[in-house]
Parts: structure tokens; C-alpha cells; sequence
């Protein structure tokens, strides 16, 4: 049950008016609280305190509140009922919904003969973590992996390796498809040949020309860059495919990114071209994004620049021509770095001045970056920009390091999922928008606010559970609750609240806080709570049972949401 929503539609009802109604952290005076006294007063002529003493008479009708009162001013508390919460406090489940939205999602958004940087870890954890959350309640989502696979980058690669294999038929205008080439390519090399080339083409204009040329060439269809190009990409497709799975994130529905997108141009570029929204300038094709009440500078967006190529900008508006031919989505949401928020302001304009998309179906979340300890972006020990491998192999050894101080013996693949569980929690932790500090020591600790905390509670949680035959875990009538196990279903109960304003409020970080409070209850619980002591009596046994298997299977379906995985011992 979605306690929250329940009392509040009640009361509303009962008070015949909407009430504003608060859950304390503190429950000594009561669940609920409530201001509704104090601010209709004035409209209904009355003294606040007055009012509150009557509308406490009518809430008392209620037959969920065990007590209400007046306190203050005019607040008012309200109790509920012990069985009330006992009987209806479920595992959540899968929710069924009356008005389903379709949502394209894009995220992850990862580029061929690259490697993952540090950016790609959070549109990959919230993006994931988002599309998740949105299945649970039962929208139908679809993600869109939107591979940088078409613009400069190759151009750069493919001019890099014409100059370490000059010899290769490749670079042949005459290249026939068929022929058959003898030469593979190494993905560590892979990796060296995007940063050496763009380095390269920084101080050597003749090799940026050529570049430039290439890419030309290779978008026109060349065939044997075109031949090329398939052989490194299916080689980055393998690492990308390497990562989702180390990530634990959900496969995307498509792994289709500029290159499909631009198969879309000529269709666009009439629409386009019918508004007159075409222009030209400095040699290249632009499109006025421009209102008239923008106060900052909103630049043209590029159709195509002036080499005639197509653009990051004219492959993004024409994916969304296709995603809307596709899915005719409701919604479509881009999950990338804040710092590319001019460049989705002036696609969304572009898109619903053509008519292609509305502006107000798009939206744009935008993370921070991840820093070190210095307030910069986090950076390897030899200085270097920090990739996603990075991040992981660190978080792996600070795992590595406290199980070895604490005498555990764990085996590697549960050291990974509790690293890959300490990267992925703190970084939903974090409101989306805003920068954190990247500290592999910190969220490693088996203690606070910390992955591995979340997942030791549930490995307690399974521990308990594993000994007793789940049948004999039945639930009773009645059973009388001491605080520690009211307080633990109350936020069992708070659950599908916490789901639904998460997404709403596109607010990850709301899961991962309600995670660590269930984590903290249920500990309590465990700590105050025996069970299985011979001292305990069958019927309390029972109840507790009960109060374990609700609070793991809630526990666990969190989890879940946050694409994260429970070792079976910690
Ligand atoms: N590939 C880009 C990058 O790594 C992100 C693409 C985001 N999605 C989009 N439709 N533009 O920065």
C-alpha cells in the first residue's frame, strides 16, 4: 500500500478539503502532521486552535487513526491504528497503470573506438536506474544507446590508421568490398588511436585536412573507409557490450546512434527546407534558433558544416525524426553531462519549430562531474583524466583492501558486486544535477551511507531467511508490534511514495536515500529485535519473520531499481 497516498486522499476527503499533510522522521507525537488548521482558519473565520480541536474530532471518525490532537498553535497530530499498518504492509510489486506514458530514453550514449570515460558512468547508472523505475510503474520505455559513430572522431581514426598502414587496400578510391583484407585490429590499440590522431591534428593542419576530408568521403559512402570503419566498430561494440554487462545495467532496446540517425537526413532537411528554416552561413548550412524573449546568446544550430558534412547537431535532430516514427513516444529524455545543455536547448527548438517534436515533451537532465578531493575532475594517480575502468578497478581495491583488514574471505566475483555496488549507490546518492566527490576509500566502508551498507543489510535479511522453510512463515491476524517493527513497516509502507516522486521528480537520488533509511530500520530492528533466541515466543517468531521477509523483499526490489546485485555472503 502507498500509505502517504491513502491517509492523505482519506482525510482530504473526510475534511472536504485538500490538507497538506507531513511525515516526521520523528513519530514520538504521531505519523502524520498537519498545518491545515492554521491555514484555513482566517477564511473560515476561526481561531486556528479552535478549528484544529474540530477537525480532530472528525479525523478520530476515521478508521485507520488510533488518535489525533492539537499541539501548538494549531498543528495537528495524527496516529494510526496498529493493525492497520500491520495488515496491510505488502512487498511492493510491479505496479499496473491506468495511464501509461511511452518514453524514449536516451542515455548511455557511448562512442565507437573510445573508451569510456568518467561521464558515461552517470548517464549510465541514472539512466539505467531511471528506465528501471519507469518499467515499475508500468510505463513503456524504450532506450536508445546513441553511439557517436558517425561524426569527426572517424574521420580522425580512420586518416590515424591510413598513416600507420598506408599500404592497406583501404585507402583506395577503387576499393571493391569483396576483397578481402588481412588485417585485424587490436582493441587496446584501438583505444590510442582517437586521442593520438586528435592530438596530431591540433598541431598538423595537413592531417586535420585530411581528416576532415575522410570524414567526408566515409559519410558520402566510400567503400573502403566504409570497410574500415565496420572492423573497429564491431570491435568497440564488443568493449561497449563489455561494459553494460560490468556495469549490470539493462541491455538497451537499440544500439543505434548517429550513423542509423543519419540515414534520416534527406527526410529532415525537406521538412527543413519546406519552413525555409535553412540558411546559410560562413560556408556552413545553420538553422535560427533564436526567440524573441532569449536574453543569453543562443547560437545557430549546425545543419551541416562547411565541408558539407553532417553534424552531432543534424544527427540529433534527425534521431529524434526517427525515434518519433519509431516509438511516437510521449516523452524523450536525454541523460548527458550538464555541460551540453545549450546544445539539447537549441535541438529542442529546432525540432518543434520544424514541427518534427513538441519542445515541451523533450527534457534534458543534465549531470555533474565527478571530482577528486581537489574540487577537479577526478584524475588518475599518473595524472591523467580518469576512465570508467578506472573508477571500477579503484572501487576494487579499496573493496579488496577493508575485506582483507577485516579478516573476511570473499571471492572475486563478490568483491566485484560489492565495488560495483559502492560506484553505482553513490553515485545515485547524489542529486543528478549537482557534482560529488569521487572517493573510492569513502564509499567503499561497510558503514553509513554506502553501498556495501545496503547490501550487507540485505545479505542479513537473506541470512535469517535462508534457515526457516519459507512456508512456515505465516501471517498473522494480529500481532503487537513494539516501535522498532512499527517503524520499520511504516517505511516499507512509504515505498511506492518514494518510487512515484522519484520519477516525477526525475530525482534518482531519492531511491537511494530512501534505501539507506530502510537499511538503517531494518538494523535496528535487528539489533533490538531477537528472533530466533530460544527466550522468543512462537508468536513473536512468527511476527518477526513475517516483518523480515516484507522488509527483504522491499529491500530487494530496491535494490534492484538501482541496478544492483546481492551477493550471497559478505
Ligand atoms: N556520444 C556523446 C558523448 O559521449 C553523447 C550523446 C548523447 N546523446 C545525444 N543524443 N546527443 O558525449
Amino acid at each position: 500500500m502507498n500509505l502517504y497516498k491513502y491517509v492523505s486522499e482519506q482525510i482530504n476527503e473526510k475534511l472536504g478539503m485538500p490538507v497538506n499533510l507531513e511525515s516526521p522522521r520523528n513519530r514520538e507525537f504521531g505519523d502524520f502532521a498537519t498545518n491545515v488548521a492554521m491555514v484555513m482558519a482566517k477564511q473560515v473565520g476561526k481561531n486556528p486552535r479552535d478549528l484544529a480541536n474540530e477537525l480532530v474530532g472528525k479525523l478520530t471518525e476515521l478508521d485507520f487513526v488510533a488518535d489525533a490532537n492539537v499541539a501548538g498553535p494549531g498543528f495537528i497530530n495524527i496516529k494510526l491504528r496498529d493493525d492497520f499498518i500491520w495488515q496491510n504492509t505488502t512487498a511492493p510489486k510491479q505496479m499496473d497503470n491506468a495511464t501509461p506514458q511511452t518514453i524514449d530514453l536516451d542515455y548511455g550514449a557511448y562512442n565507437v573506438a573510445k573508451s569510456l570515460h568518467i561521464g558515461h558512468l552517470r548517464t549510465s547508472i541514472v539512466g539505467d536506474t531511471f528506465n528501471r523505475i519507469s518499467k515499475f510503474l508500468g510505463h513503456k520505455t524504450f532506450s536508445w544507446n546513441h553511439i557517436g559513430d558517425w561524426g569527426k572522431p572517424m574521420g580522425l581514426i580512420i586518416a590515424w590508421i591510413e598513416r600507420l598502414h598506408p599500404e592497406l587496400p583501404y585507402f583506395r578510391d577503387n576499393f571493391d568490398s569483396n576483397t578481402p583484407v588481412n588485417f585485424e585490429i587490436n582493441p587496446n590499440e584501438l583505444n590510442t588511436y582517437y586521442p593520438a590522431a586528435s592530438a596530431l591534428a591540433k598541431q598538423d593542419p595537413e592531417f586535420q585536412a585530411r581528416a576532415q576530408e575522410i570524414k567526408a568521403k566515409f559519410q558520402d559512402g566510400h567503400p573502403g573507409y566504409f570497410a574500415l570503419y565496420e572492423k573497429f566498430l564491431s570491435v568497440s561494440l564488443n568493449a561497449m557490450n563489455n561494459t553494460v554487462r560490468r556495469l549490470n545495467i539493462l541491455p538497451f532496446d537499440y544500439d543505434l546512434g548517429e550513423r542509423n540517425a543519419a540515414k534520416y537526413l534527406d527526410d529532415v532537411e525537406e521538412i527543413l527546407r519546406d519552413k525555409n528554416m535553412i540558411y546559410e552561413s560562413d560556408g556552413a548550412e545553420v538553422i535560427n534558433v533564436k526567440r524573441d524573449t532569449d536574453n543569453a546568446p543562443m547560437p545557430p544550430y549546425m545543419w551541416r558544416d562547411s565541408r558539407g558534412a553532417d553534424t552531432y547537431d543534424s544527427t540529433d535532430l534527425a534521431a529524434v525524426y526517427c525515434r518519433k516514427k519509431t516509438d511516437n513516444p510521449d516523452k524523450i529524455i536525454y541523460f548527458t553531462d550538464l555541460r551540453q545543455s545549450l546544445h539539447f536547448e537549441q535541438l529542442f527548438r529546432a525540432a518543434d519549430m520544424s514541427g518534427i517534436f513538441p519542445y515541451d515533451r523533450f527534457e534534458h537532465i543534465g549531470y555533474g562531474t565527478i571530482n577528486g578531493a581537489d574540487g577537479k575532475p577526478f584524475k588518475t594517480r599518473d595524472g591523467n583524466a580518469a576512465g570508467l575502468d578506472d573508477i571500477l578497478d579503484m572501487a576494487n581495491d579499496a573493496v579488496q583492501e577493508r575485506v582483507k583488514e577485516s579478516g573476511k574471505e570473499l571471492d572475486d566475483e563478490t568483491i566485484k558486486t560489492i565495488a560495483l555496488a559502492a560506484v553505482k549507490f553513490n553515485d545515485l546518492l547524489h542529486d543528478v544535477r549537482s557534482d560529488y566527490v569521487f572517493d573510492p576509500s569513502a564509499i567503499t566502508s561497510f558503514e553509513g551511507r554506502t553501498g556495501p551498507y545496503i547490501l550487507y543489510t540485505a545479505v542479513r535479511l537473506n541470512s535469517i531467511l535462508n534457515k526457516v522453510q519459507s512456508s512456515k512463515i505465516k501471517v498473522q491476524n494480529e500481532y503487537k508490534m513494539n516501535t522498532d517493527e512499527r517503524n520499520l513497516l511504516i517505511q516499507i509502507m512509504d515505498f511506492e511514495r518514494t518510487i512515484v516522486s522519484a520519477f516525477e521528480n526525475r530525482a534518482t537520488d531519492m531511491i537511494a536515500n530512501y534505501a539507506y533509511d530502510l537499511a538503517q530500520l531494518i538494523n535496528t530492528f535487528y539489533h533490538n529485535c531477537p528472533i530466533m533466541r530460544d527466550d522468543v515466543d512462537d508468536e513473536t517468531k512468527l511476527g518477526r519473520l513475517h516483518i523480515v521477509r516484507v522488509a527483504r523483499d522491499t529491500l530487494a526490489t530496491t535494490i534492484d531499481l538501482m541496478g544492483l546485485k546481492v551477493p550471497s555472503e559478505m
